[in-house]
């Protein structure tokens, strides 16, 4: 069968990210591009190998600095997206300090077999902050390298093979992390993926096939499913999963201590993906907090600092029992300058209450936006915790058709008036600003999108 004759879910080709090959990325740039901006786009295009998500580029920056991405023309937009490295604010002064201070000290990469101070430092903060009795580590250059990690130290430690995850979910481009994926985008052409790769989909409240009202109807089914792949096929390592899925769907309490009763049940461990949602993003150090706490804990993106790859894992004690294997010997495992920017992002969030700052924000402007779906019936559904929230935009209320045209004009129109944020889904506008914005910011930001959703209700699109 061709590829084009296989039938595709309504949020295919735009997975993770907004399109770019559309109309209104041409509109854009012919509208806001300078010459210089058009010929370094051109270059890029040129350069690099084109693929979906990332080349052609959106536009070009200078520089990035607290909530703010600026482009070449100098024009800053409050940036909603930031990769999820942005936790403590782009380039923060404070971490750059601690990194050239790092250089300087000419104790940087430190090759395997050595380790030092810093790398240490780290390993130990995790111990203290991560929730339950997470509290051994291992570090690597990124999200990826660290969930395949997490899935080989599941496998060595219960003796199985097999994974289920999620559906829509995004682990990383790596062969095991795109293989726990649930994204046609980056498995489809690629033949047989990891042995034993299987998937279930998210506890998704607002979006549920069946049309359960409930909580906990739409928990229990999702658990009825797991319970029978965990029965039927038998040697199951690892469930693997954002706590809160990226689009954000926000999962009951019960919902995950369901599937660690499971878990405990079949012999099967929890890996937590908090590489986007750990560090404070949604109101707690760790959104495992809010849930339960699991036996793998995997971090990345904003563990660098903002200014560096770094990444790893926090497990339990009683794994760290692989002597006769290798989990992830990576060259950078114990970079000294990586885990200073680490340590220097998390004693800068500590020290201005930026776990607090997500929460409190986080809960204003969901009442902000509760205020616009009031208003505005192209918003179908609000969700969210902390600085982490998704604006789910529909057709029509009742059928809940996803509204990607008006969602792509949204996003461009926003980007005219210094907001850059990401769909997901095609229709799923989605917020994660840097956790030292403010309220008068968050407000800005939801005037911004009360604008541009008006005028594409009026008929008014990019
Ligand atoms: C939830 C999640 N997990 C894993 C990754 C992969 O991280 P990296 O790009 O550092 O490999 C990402 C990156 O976007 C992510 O969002």
């Amino acid at each position: 069968m061709s590829n084009q004759n296989l039938i595709k879910p309504d949020s295919f080709g735009s997975e993770q990210g907004d399109v770019n090959t559309g109309q209104n990325r041409k509109k854009y740039w012919e509208r806001n591009l300078s010459e210089e901006a058009k010929s370094i786009c051109a270059r890029d295009n040129k350069y690099f190998l084109h693929q979906n998500l990332s080349t052609p580029v959106m536009n070009v920056l200078s520089k990035t600095h607290g909530i703010y991405i600026e482009d070449i023309e100098g024009k800053k937009y409050m940036d909603m997206h930031g990769n999820g490295v942005h936790n403590a604010g782009f380039n923060n002064p404070e971490i750059i300090q601690a990194v050239k201070e790092q250089l300087d000290s000419q104790m940087t990469f430190t090759p395997r077999r050595y380790t030092n101070a810093k790398a240490v430092d780290l390993a130990q903060k995790l111990a203290e902050i991560a929730p339950g009795d997470l509290c051994k580590s291992l570090f690597c250059p990124g999200g990826s390298e660290a969930i395949e990690m997490a899935i080989t130290l599941a496998k060595q430690v219960t003796g199985h093979f097999k994974t289920i995850s999620f559906w829509d979910s995004f682990h990383g481009a790596g062969f095991a992390a795109a293989s726990v994926g649930g994204e046609e985008l980056f498995k489809g052409g690629m033949g047989p993926m990891m042995p034993g790769a299987m998937h279930v989909e998210f506890p998704n409240y607002y979006r549920n096939p069946w049309g359960f009202e409930s909580q906990e109807e739409v928990d229990n089914e999702y658990l009825r499913q797991i319970k029978t792949i965990l029965e039927r096929e038998p040697g199951v390592a690892a469930i693997i999963g954002e706590p809160i899925s990226a689009t954000p769907v926000v999962p009951s309490k019960n919902y995950w201590e369901g599937v660690r009763d499971l878990c405990e049940r079949y012999g099967t461990l929890i890996i937590f993906d908090e590489i986007i949602e750990g560090f404070g993003r949604t109101g707690k150090m760790f959104a495992s907090e809010h849930l339960i706490t699991p036996d793998v804990l995997v971090l990345g993106k904003s563990m660098g600092g903002g200014l560096l790859p770094f990444a790893g894992i926090v497990t339990k004690n009683k794994f760290d029992n692989l002597e006769h294997r290798s989990i992830g010997h990576y060259t950078h495992e114990k970079n000294g300058l990586c885990a200073t920017a680490a340590l220097a992002e998390i004693e800068y969030i500590e020290k201005n209450s930026l776990v607090d700052n997500a929460a409190k924000v986080g809960a204003y402007t969901m009442s902000r936006l509760e205020e616009l779906k009031e208003k505005h019936p192209l918003i179908g559904n609000i969700a969210g915790v902390g600085l982490h929230m998704g604006i789910d935009l529909v057709k029509d209320s009742i059928t809940k058709e996803r509204a990607n045209e008006a969602a792509d004009s949204i996003m461009y129109k926003a980007m005219e008036r210094g907001l850059a944020f990401k769909t997901i889904e095609g229709n799923i506008i989605t917020l994660r600003p840097a956790l030292t914005i403010t309220m008068g910011q968050m407000d800005q930001v939801v005037d911004i999108l009360d604008e541009a959703i008006g005028e594409v209700e009026n008929g008014n699109y990019y």
